[in-house]
């Protein structure tokens, strides 16, 4: 561990809490802010922390940019297992950013390299991500980078393990409807915003979150990569703190 702040929380509810401090202060900062979105379960408290606390006049989205980390291949963004959709639901619908400022990859796109390369240079034009929130998953990937030999750099296609597609399946009617492929931010990509806050709850994640801040750095366990960025803020509850 080198850099990385911890902040150990009571539960999820207060994980979500104290994250969203760390978003209502990067938005005040800098009301056209990039901030970095994620899936997942674990975000829920926070996306309704922010958006209780755009209605009570503390936050103001309306100048904020956002990009989402990843999508499943093949999902249209109506599909109800779709990011896109997840995105519009829990948060996008329900505070005042503009649609044309917010971006998650195409689970469609014909053109996969295209997609991807437009993807980077958005995020570039828009002069990188402030903030950039991430969960982890049980084999440490984030976004959808999963634990391979190398670390992948930009926004790429992957093929999702079988322990990524049985975590997800719950989601779905059955596992043959989980997508075995996805787009996702780089492993790079993810690197380069300024500021990176993560948020991990539950016993579930207590071993997975030991290996990436307290074990070597190994793309076997992408999230690793984490302890050589500046500025990393890990937000866990006490079920998931390893100590
Ligand atoms: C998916 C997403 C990740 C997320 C992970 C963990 O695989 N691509 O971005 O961090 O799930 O999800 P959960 O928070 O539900 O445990």
């Amino acid at each position: 561990m080198f850099h990385t702040r911890v902040i150990v929380a009571k539960n999820p509810e207060q994980v979500g809490k104290f994250t969203a401090d760390k978003f209502e202060e990067e938005i005040q900062r800098k009301p056209s802010c990039v901030i970095g979105l994620a899936t997942g379960s674990t975000p829920l408290p926070l996306y309704r922390e922010l958006i209780a606390r755009e209605k009570a006049g503390l936050i103001d989205f309306s100048k904020v940019r956002s990009a989402n980390l990843d999508e499943y291949k093949g999902l249209a963004p109506t599909h109800e297992q779709s990011y896109r959709k997840f995105m519009q639901d829990n948060l996008l619908d329900h505070i005042s950013i503009k649609p044309e400022n917010t971006i998650v990859p195409l689970g469609l796109a014909e053109d996969v390299d295209a997609m991807c390369k437009a993807y980077e240079e958005k995020i570039e034009e828009w002069g990188g991500v402030d903030l950039q929130l991430l969960g982890i998953g049980h084999d440490g990937h984030i976004g959808f980078n999963e634990p391979d030999d190398n670390f992948p750099t930009m926004t790429h296609e992957v093929k999702l393990t079988e322990m990524t597609i049985n975590a997800n399946k719950r989601f779905f009617n059955s596992v043959d409807e989980v997508p075995k492929a996805a787009f996702t931010m780089g492993i790079g990509t993810i690197m380069s915003a300024k500021k990176i806050v993560m948020m991990v709850t539950g016993a579930d994640k207590k071993e997975i979150l030991k290996k990436t801040f307290w074990g070597p750095v190994d793309p076997k366990v992408p999230a690793s990569i984490l302890q050589f960025h500046p500025d990393v803020t890990l937000i866990c509850d006490e079920d998931a703190y390893p100590f």
